[in-house]
């Protein structure tokens, strides 16, 4: 565990249950990870912001030299909000009216378009006076379930590899500055093929577009979430892609850059849910165990199937038994079924494993049921980051008529 049982015990007696917990040396541990793996290329990494957008964790995050890529416009001032500079940021926007790329120009942060119908737009309104990169769909089936998989020739994302010469057309037409192209095929993806398949036919379509500089291969570095899941070998991947970008040097004397954007990788195994047990139901085949949190706090179990490894913490030397850990949403709601883990009592605390990336993030009031404090360990102290919502905050946004 990257922060320890007893500080995880301490964290909860002092701020309450259910609370996210996360550690930033975690955070900077990984980010050191991938900048050593890929020492050997010209990279540069954007934290997807969009796993977890705490405005402590996005200072983290900035303080150890990451920059950072938004999915909105919002996330975009958050991000100039935590004192990332303008170059510092990129735009990833998908499915957004054209008013919201121009925000993102105003704001002068790098952008990134996926339709032709903004790429003409973007045409229009700023010809070659402002550097654009374009978010490819490559047709590569990747990642780890279909809800997460991006790159594939049914996928929203991008334009699609076969409408190049429509692309070439608009970029020709208008002398636009195409700096950067991107890919992002989805997210955990641990083999090393698809980053090459990816990176080789970005290389390939550079060649047709001698204004680009940057390749852009997104993010989806997988972590493990079981106990016997493997780390991804970053040394595996980067080795190839390092490989394909000399090639390309040696065979068109142009150099370029390589960006990334991982999100899980940096901040999912720095967090935990910690929940107190509240039922224990034993029935004539399941025993249930029930806790003060639920699909409203960590929706990824009950979305795609995610596996979280779960900790009793207040006995962990406990005899295992087999429980099906379920929270308190009137509906069904479960964290994880036929799960054994040592023997659970009502008052018991139990930690949920890899849940800095997505969880707190993609979290709702859910039945008037108020989102979790987070608290960031950092330097040995233990920080609240973020109050725990109340029932004021619920009604604070309504009107009644
Ligand atoms: N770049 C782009 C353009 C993306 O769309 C994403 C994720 C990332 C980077 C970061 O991917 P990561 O390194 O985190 O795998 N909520 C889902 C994951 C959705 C990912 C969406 N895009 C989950 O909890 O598994």
């Amino acid at each position: 565990m990257s922060v320890s049982r007893e500080e995880l015990i301490r964290a909860a007696a002092t701020f309450g249950t259910p609370l996210y917990v996360y550690h930033a040396e975690s955070i900077t541990g990984q980010y050191h990870k991938l900048a050593d793996a890929f020492a050997a290329l010209d990279a540069r990494f954007f934290y997807a912001a969009k796993a977890l957008t705490n405005l402590s964790i996005l200072k983290h995050i900035r303080s150890i030299g990451c920059s950072i890529d938004c999915s909105s416009i919002n996330e975009v001032k958050l991000a100039l909000h935590a004192g990332f500079a303008p170059d510092q940021i990129l735009y990833t926007s998908n499915s957004v009216a054209f008013s919201e790329i121009q925000e993102a120009v105003t704001l002068g942060v790098s952008v990134t378009i996926d339709s032709l119908s903004n790429l003409e737009k973007f045409a229009i309104a700023y010809g070659g006076h402002y550097p654009v990169g374009v978010r490819i769909r490559p047709n590569i089936m990747a990642g780890g379930n279909t809800k997460i998989s991006t790159g594939h020739a049914g996928s929203k994302f991008g334009i699609p590899i076969e409408r190049v010469e429509s692309l070439q057309q608009l970029v020709t037409t208008y002398g636009m500055q195409l700096r950067t192209l991107h890919i992002h095929t989805g997210s955990e993806i641990s083999e090393a093929s698809v980053f090459v398949r990816g990176v080789e036919l970005l290389l390939e379509l550079a060649n047709i577009f001698p204004t680009v500089s940057v390749i852009d291969l997104g993010g989806g570095f997988k972590v493990p979430y079981r106990p016997n899941e493997k780390e991804t070998d970053l040394v595996a991947i980067a080795q190839p892609v390092a490989k394909a970008f000399a090639d390309f040097t040696h065979k068109t004397g142009r150099q370029l850059q390589v960006w990334f954007e991982p999100g899980k990788y940096l901040v999912a195994q720095a967090g935990y849910l910690l929940t107190t047990v509240t039922v224990i139901k034993p029935t004539d085949t399941i025993c249930f165990v029930g806790v003060n949190s639920g699909l409203n706090h960590l929706i990824r179990p009950m979305f795609y199937e995610a596996y979280h490894n779960i900790s009793n913490l207040t006995n962990s030397e406990g005899a295992l038994h087999c429980y099906q850990v379920t929270g308190n949403i009137c509906e069904t709601d479960d964290f994880a079924l036929a799960r054994e883990i040592p023997e659970v009592r009502e008052g018991d605390l139990l930690a949920f494993h890899n849940a800095g990336a997505y969880g707190f993030e993609m979290a709702s009031s859910y039945n008037a049921r108020v989102r979790p404090a987070e608290v960031l360990c950092i330097n040995g102290q233990q920080q609240i980051i973020r109050r725990r919502e109340s029932f004021d905050d619920l009604l604070t946004l309504q009107i009644m008529m």
